[in-house]
Parts: structure tokens; sequence; C-alpha cells
């Protein structure tokens, strides 16, 4: 199966564009679903050989709300990337199901509901970022006839990428890439998007300014999103709220509300609240470090 690569971002201060008039501002439904989210039903999964398989998702449920930001939190190898590949229908679950908007994966994917960043840009090199962008609706043009599509340059000149559409990806910094990869998502207006750690190549400095463009974006473009991240701070400052996973079996250890006011910028890092939360998420992941759940 197969899911468009895609990647988040926006410079601080960039908004991208409400959809274009015609769009459907809620993201492209595949034809009238309900918006109703990203729901996993006790996914479970395992890795190798009958008789020496490893379960790396034990019975993880989840339900994201329409429009909501949830981040996923936890040690290496607990299952973060496997459980984004299960949702993106990159990877078939041994057990469960998972529905975006009321469909089956398959047809939302076939719909180009879903949207994931992967964590590197994954840009074809030789061609140039407009290229780049306009490429997944020059591939198959008869599948997305009837489609909603948004207009590739506008949607870079959102992400402050206007003066770089020609160039290529090598002329562009690491935050630049990652804005043109998320700028190539958008061009189908996926309802929910799915990030794996698409900021962990990037300087802690040029990081901070990508999560509060992505923010930023987010804030006038609301999507499900499900977001992965190694940083704190950075579930935090985005998510509506944080699923602490364990490891060996994956599962979900912990469920930690984050009720800090929306719209938000870089002065809520500031804030006793903010620190009251980053303290309640390190103290869960100490706690599943400690456990260790064998
Ligand atoms: N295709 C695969 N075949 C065999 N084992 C796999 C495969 N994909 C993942 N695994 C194993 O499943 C476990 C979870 O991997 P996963 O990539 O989901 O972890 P993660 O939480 O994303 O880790 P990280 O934070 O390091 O990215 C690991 O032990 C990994 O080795
Ligand atoms: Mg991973």
């Amino acid at each position: 199966m197969s899911s468009e690569l895609l990647d988040v971002t926006g410079a601080v201060g960039n908004r991208l564009a409400a959809p274009a008039a015609g769009a459907r501002s809620a993201g492209n439904t595949g034809g009238g679903t309900a918006n109703t989210g990203v729901q996993v039903a006790n996914v479970s999964k395992s890795f190798g050989p009958e008789g020496a398989k490893t379960l790396v998702l034990d019975d993880v449920s989840l339900s994201i709300h329409a429009g909501e930001f949830v981040s996923v939190i936890g040690p290496s190898g607990c299952g973060k990337s496997t459980l984004l590949k299960v949702i993106a229908g990159l990877s078939d679950a041994d057990d469960g199901a998972v529905t975006i908007d009321g469909k089956t994966v398959a047809s939302a994917t076939k719909g180009k509901m879903i949207g994931l960043v992967p964590q590197s840009p994954a840009l074809l090199p030789w061609r140039t970022v407009l290229e780049n962008v306009t490429l997944p609706i020059t591939v198959n043009p008869k599948a997305n006839a009837g489609r909603t599509l948004r207009d590739p340059q506008e949607i870079l000149e959102s992400f402050g990428l206007g003066h770089a559409i020609n160039k290529y990806p090598s002329q562009l910094s690491g935050g630049m890439q990652q804005r043109a990869a998320i700028a190539r998502a958008f061009v189908f207006d996926p309802s929910v998007l799915l990030m794996d750690e698409p900021f962990s190549a990037l300087d802690e400095m040029n990081r901070d300014q990508q999560r509060l463009g992505l923010l930023d974006f987010w804030q006038t473009n609301r999507k499900t999103v499900l977001f992965v991240t190694h940083s704190v701070p950075e579930a935090i400052m985005l998510s509506d709220r944080i699923i602490v996973m364990a490891a060996h079996p994956g599962r979900i250890a912990d469920v930690i509300d984050v009720d800090l006011p929306r719209p938000r910028d870089a002065d809520v890092y500031a804030t006793d609240e903010f620190r009251d939360l980053e303290g309640a998420v390190r103290t869960s992941l100490q706690s599943v470090m400690e456990k260790k759940y064998v």
C-alpha cells in the first residue's frame, strides 16, 4: 500500500493560506465521509519468524479526534514508527483495526486522506522544489481527477519558500527541505497527518523555529495529527494530548492532557503551566524506563 510522503513545518510567521475556494477546509475527506478522526482499536503487531516472534505493539488503542494534535513519545524501539506505519497503511497489523474518518486505511490511502511525514524530507535531488511538490499530482492525473488539490506554488509561498521554487534540494538548508516536503504533502489537502520525528535531524535552534512554524501553520489550518517525537518540550508545545509509550512490548503507558490555551507561541515555554507539564511528562517517561515492561 502506498501513502503520500510529506513533511511538516512552516517558517515562523509564514501562515499557510486557507485552501482555495472550492477546497474542503476540513481536509480531503475522500467523498463525503464524516470527519471522525483516527480510531486505533486493539492493534497488535509482531515481527520475526514463526516461533520466535517479538511482540512490538501490544493491544494498542487510541482515538484522535478530528482536528486534534496528539504526540507520541517513548523510548527508542517501543514501536512508535511501527504504530505510525500501521495507521498509514505501510504495514499491516496482526490484530485490531484502524479507521480514518470512518474509512478503512486502504480506502483512506486511496482517497489521499493520509499524509505521512518521514524523518528525512525524501525529496528527489534531481527535481527542483516546485517539481518535487508538483510530483504527486502529476504522477497519476487520471486518478486525481475530481480531487481537491491545492496550488503547489501557493503552498510553497505560504511556507516561505517562494524564493526557492526553482532551486534543487541540495541548495536548501535542512529546515527549508523539511518545509518543502511538508508543502508537497499538502497538495492533496489530507485530513490526517502522521509525522515521524520530522525535526530530529535539525539543530536545536532550527528545530524550535520549525516547530513554531508548524504550530503557526496548524493553528490556521487544522488537521488531525499524530506526531512522533523524542522531545518533551516539542510534544507539549504542539499537542492537545501526549501519549507515552513503553517498550517490550510497545504499549500505551500514559496519556497526558496538555490544556495550555491556544493559540500558543514561544512565550508559552516560560510559563509555570508549561514547566509543570514538562515535569509530568518527564516523570511519566522515567517511570516507563524504570518499569521496563518485560
Ligand atoms: N520491519 C521490521 N522487521 C523486524 N523488526 C522490526 C521491523 N520494524 C521494526 N522492528 C522492531 O520493532 C521494534 C519497534 O521499532 P520502531 O521502529 O517502531 O521503534 P521506535 O519506537 O520508532 O524507535 P525509535 O525511537 O528508535 O525510532 C524495534 O525493536 C525494531 O527493531
Ligand atoms: Mg521510530
